[in-house]
């Protein structure tokens, strides 16, 4: 067993809560054990990660003192929806879980969401832990307490904010993941460089090969450097009232991919990759950025093995899909841009000539 890990802290006075990071933590049952009201949990995971860990972790869970009950639910974007949400109050209410009874996230993104989603309404709120198993949500959605399904009309539309008792990111579960699951977690990475971290952006310049290797090392620092920067914001404005949506950078545009092609069509990092890159452009036709911004960021996209083009839905329906953005205030869509490498903010001023521009245009796949 490892002991070297790091630990991070979401400061958010007492719901504040740790994010350990490092090899082996799969195995550190006693460290979800101290943080759990009763001795007791319901393990969430899908049917594609439940072979790889849920034995490791009841294993690590019963050596710490704690009960769990596995819920395997199918994997997937497209079950990420009110249907699944129901299997999983089944399960709980069928195997009389209490309202004490920890409910522990294993997976990625779309498992954290909708777990963190169940526990923040199982009988008005039960315990949660996340124990995020992609580069994805290692380095986003496990923390910061967003958690959602989603509706056929648009991208996580129910949900709620709900923090986790704690965030354990096991850095070898990333061994077995996917190659293009790897450069989807890549793009939530880039995020962090291009809206608030110029250095990490740099550093991801020159490191982005090694991400894409495995190099243990090189994804260490960069889901630490991720969860530094995001705890901060988190902290900042935990209810998004302000600069946390920052971290939707690309994401607009993003989202209205995922629901206009289908969920689960595109990844959720390569919808948010094509965001960005869409991002950039709108950015350089206001005169907010120049060229080499805008070089610089597609060719880390590209070296990511990320698409730099959105398909080509047409414009109408992506203004169409983005207004039901949750940015949109007083039916207007707003908008996360740039004005300099690690300087992002938020307008409603980007006027439809320059959208329709980029999105019928220079951003967009035409074939
Ligand atoms: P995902 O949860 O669908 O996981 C990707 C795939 O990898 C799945 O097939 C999964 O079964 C598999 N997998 C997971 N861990 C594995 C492992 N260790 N080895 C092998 N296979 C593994 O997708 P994701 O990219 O992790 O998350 C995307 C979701 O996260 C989206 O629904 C998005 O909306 C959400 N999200 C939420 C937040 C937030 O703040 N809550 C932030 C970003 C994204
Ligand atoms: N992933 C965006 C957020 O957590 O705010």
């Amino acid at each position: 067993m490892s002991t070297q890990h790091c630990t991070l802290q979401v400061e958010l006075g007492d719901r504040s809560y740790p994010i350990h990071i490092g090899p082996g933590l799969l195995a550190r049952g006693d460290l979800i054990a101290r943080h759990l009201p009763q001795p007791k949990a319901f393990i969430v995971c899908n049917d594609t990660v439940a072979p790889l860990y849920m034995q490791t972790l009841r294993n690590a869970l019963v050596q710490a003192g704690v009960q769990s009950e596995p819920v395997i639910l199918p994997d997937g974007e497209d079950h990420k929806d009110w249907r699944t949400l129901a299997e999983i109050y089944d399960a709980l209410l069928s195997r009389h879980a209490e309202r004490k009874t920890a409910l522990i996230a294993l997976g990625g993104g779309v498992i954290g969401d909708i777990t963190g989603f169940a526990a923040a309404t199982y009988q008005r709120g039960a315990p949660f832990v996340q124990i995020p198993t992609t580069l994805l949500a290692q380095v986003d959605s496990s923390v910061g307490g967003k958690t959602a399904i989603n509706h056929p009309l648009g991208k996580n539309m129910i949900g709620a904010f709900y923090q986790p008792l704690l965030v354990l990111a096991d850095t070898d579960t990333l061994k077995t993941l996917p190659a293009r699951e790897l450069s989807a977690g890549i793009a939530e990475v880039i995020k962090y460089g291009l809206i608030g971290d110029a250095p990490f952006f740099e550093w991801l310049e020159h490191n982005v090969e090694r991400l894409l290797a495995g190099d243990a090392d090189a994804l260490t620092y960069a889901i630490e450097q991720s969860c530094r920067n995001k705890a901060r914001v988190v902290a900042a404005d935990e209810r998004e009232q302000g600069v946390r949506a920052h971290l939707n950078f690309g994401h607009t545009f993003g989202h209205a991919i995922e629901a206009g092609l289908g969920f689960g069509v595109w990844l959720h990092g390569e919808a948010v990759a094509a965001g960005m890159a869409i991002a950039v452009r709108v950015s350089r036709r206001m005169g907010l950025v120049d060229d080499h911004l805008v070089e610089r960021t597609l060719a880390l996209l590209a070296r990511a093995r990320l698409p730099v083009l959105g398909p080509g839905l047409g414009a109408g329906r992506y203004l169409q899909l983005m207004g039901h953005d949750k940015k949109v205030e007083a039916g207007r869509t707003r908008y996360v841009l740039l004005r300099g490498l690690g300087e992002a903010f938020v307008t409603a001023d980007v006027s439809q000539e320059t959208l329709h521009l980029v999105l019928e245009g220079e951003g967009v796949d035409a074939g």
